[in-house]
C-alpha cells in the first residue's frame, strides 16, 4: 500500500518557490544572481503596523482567538470594504485566514466535489489549478493571450461555462501579468455571470492598490450587485502593506460559505496569529499615505523594466496596468541556440539557460498556463532591476 496519498499525484510543487530556491542556492555558492522570481514587496512593513505588533504582544494579546477572526479586524475589513469598494458585509460574512492563500484554499475545499469544474483565466497565479485539483475538482484554464492584453473575453468566458461549472476565479491586477479589468471589461464578464446563476465568482483581489497612471481598481460585486450573493471577495494586507510574512488574508461572502469555510479553518490551522490580526487592523484603520509612495517607485520601476526588455533581440514586453510583474513574450528566442551549445526549445529552457549563463532568476510562462513568455517580479530596487535588464539583453543577444 503507497504511504503518500494520492491526492499527491494530483497537485505539483509551486514553480516561483523552486525558483526562488534555485536562485538562494547558486547565491549560497557564491554566485552574484539577482532574483526576480519571489513575489513580495522589498520595502519593509510601516512602522505604525509593527508597533501595533509589539503592543499586542505587550498587551498579552497573545492566545487563541476566534478561528474567523477578533472582532476588532473584521470591523476593520468591514470599513475598508464599504470605504473601498462600497460592499456591505456583516461579521458573519467576513472571515480572517492565515494570508490569502489559506482563505481561497478554504472556499475551495469547502465547496468543491468531485467533477466541479474551476474557469481559471490564463496565465493564472500557479496556485489556483492545483487547489482546485487537490479538493477534487477540474480545473478549465481558459488561454488569455497579450494580444487581448492578457485578460479573459466575454465569449471565451461563455463558451467555457457548462453545467458542472462552479466557480471562476479572477484576479486583477493579475499575477502574473499585472493586468488588470477596467470597470467595462469587468462589467463585460459579470453581464454573462449572470445569465448563469450555477457559477460563483471568486475574485483575488490582493494586488488591488498596485494600480499605476491613474487607473481605476473594481471588484465584480461592486459592478454587479446581482452577483453579491455568489461572490467570494478574498483580499489581504500581504501586498499593499508589505506584510507577506505576517500571513493575514481575508474574504467578505455569503454567510453559509463563510460559516463553510471557518470549518475547514477550525480543523486544519484555527484562528491566523492573533498578534498578526493586531497588526492587520492597524494596517487597515491606520494611515495609508505610504500606498501612493510605494505605487510611485513601482511604477517607476515597471517603466525601466518595460523600456530596457523591449529593447533585448526576440522580447517582446506589454505594459501592464498593475501588481510588480511584467509578463513579456520570449518566442522570438526560440530554436536559437546559446554560446554554451545549449538550443532554447522552450521557455523553460530559456529560464535555466539565463540563470546559468548570466545569474538572472526569472519564472517561465508555462507554469503559469501561457508560453514562451516569461515572468519578472519588479519588486526590487532599480540598481538590480537594471542590472538584470542588461544581462538579459546582453543573453539574448548572444542567442544565435
Ligand atoms: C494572486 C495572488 N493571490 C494570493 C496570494 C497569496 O497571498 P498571501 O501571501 O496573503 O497568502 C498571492 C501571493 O503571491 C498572489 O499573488
Amino acid at each position: 500500500m503507497p504511504f503518500l496519498s494520492a491526492a499527491l499525484d494530483r497537485v505539483k510543487p509551486s514553480a516561483t518557490i523552486a525558483v526562488t530556491d534555485k536562485a538562494r542556492e547558486l547565491k549560497a555558492a557564491g554566485r552574484n544572481v539577482i532574483g526576480l522570481g519571489s513575489g513580495e514587496p522589498d520595502f519593509d512593513t510601516p512602522a505604525n503596523i509593527k508597533l501595533a505588533a509589539i503592543h499586542a504582544i505587550e498587551a498579552g494579546k497573545t492566545k487563541y482567538t476566534a478561528v474567523d477572526g477578533i472582532p476588532e479586524l473584521k470591523a476593520a475589513i468591514i470599513a475598508k470594504f464599504q470605504r473601498e469598494n462600497g460592499l456591505t458585509y456583516t461579521p458573519n460574512q467576513i472571515i480572517v485566514g492565515t494570508g490569502g492563500k489559506q482563505v481561497l484554499y478554504n472556499a475551495l475545499m469547502a465547496t468543491i466535489n468531485p467533477g466541479d469544474e474551476v474557469i481559471i483565466p490564463a496565465p493564472y497565479w500557479v496556485s489556483y489549478p492545483e487547489m482546485v485539483a487537490l479538493a477534487g475538482g477540474e480545473p478549465v484554464p481558459v488561454v488569455c493571450t497579450a494580444e487581448f492584453g492578457f485578460k479573459l473575453q466575454p465569449a471565451a468566458l461563455e463558451a467555457a461555462i457548462t453545467p458542472k461549472t462552479k466557480w471562476i476565479i479572477l484576479c486583477s491586477p493579475s499575477n502574473p501579468t499585472g493586468a488588470a479589468y477596467s470597470r467595462a471589461e469587468l462589467k463585460a464578464l459579470t453581464d454573462v455571470l449572470v445569465k448563469h446563476p450555477q457559477v460563483w465568482v471568486m475574485t483575488d483581489d490582493m494586488y488591488e492598490h498596485l494600480v499605476y497612471d491613474d487607473f481605476v481598481f473594481t471588484t465584480p460585486a461592486q459592478i454587479e450587485p446581482q452577483l453579491f450573493d455568489r461572490t467570494l471577495t478574498v483580499n489581504g494586507v500581504s501586498k499593499a502593506y508589505c506584510m507577506t510574512g505576517w500571513r493575514i488574508g481575508y474574504a467578505g461572502g455569503p454567510a453559509q460559505l463563510i460559516k463553510a469555510m471557518a470549518t475547514i479553518q477550525s480543523q486544519s490551522t484555527s484562528n491566523p496569529s492573533s498578534i498578526s490580526q493586531w497588526a492587520a487592523v492597524e494596517a487597515l484603520n491606520g494611515p495609508q499615505d505610504f500606498i501612493p509612495v510605494h505605487n510611485k517607485a513601482f511604477k517607476e520601476r515597471r517603466d525601466l523594466v518595460v523600456s530596457m526588455l523591449n529593447q533585448a533581440k526576440g522580447i517582446d514586453c506589454p505594459r501592464p496596468e498593475g501588481a510588480f510583474y511584467v509578463y513579456p513574450s520570449c518566442a522570438g528566442t526560440i530554436g536559437k541556440t546559446a554560446p554554451s551549445g545549449k538550443v532554447i526549445a522552450n521557455d523553460e529552457d530559456f529560464v535555466t539557460e539565463l540563470l546559468e549563463t548570466e545569474g538572472v532568476a526569472v519564472v517561465q510562462g508555462s507554469a503559469f498556463g501561457l508560453g514562451p513568455a516569461f515572468r519578472i517580479s519588479y519588486a526590487t530596487k532599480n540598481s538590480d532591476l537594471e542590472e538584470a535588464c542588461k544581462r538579459i539583453q546582453r543573453f539574448c543577444g548572444n542567442l544565435r
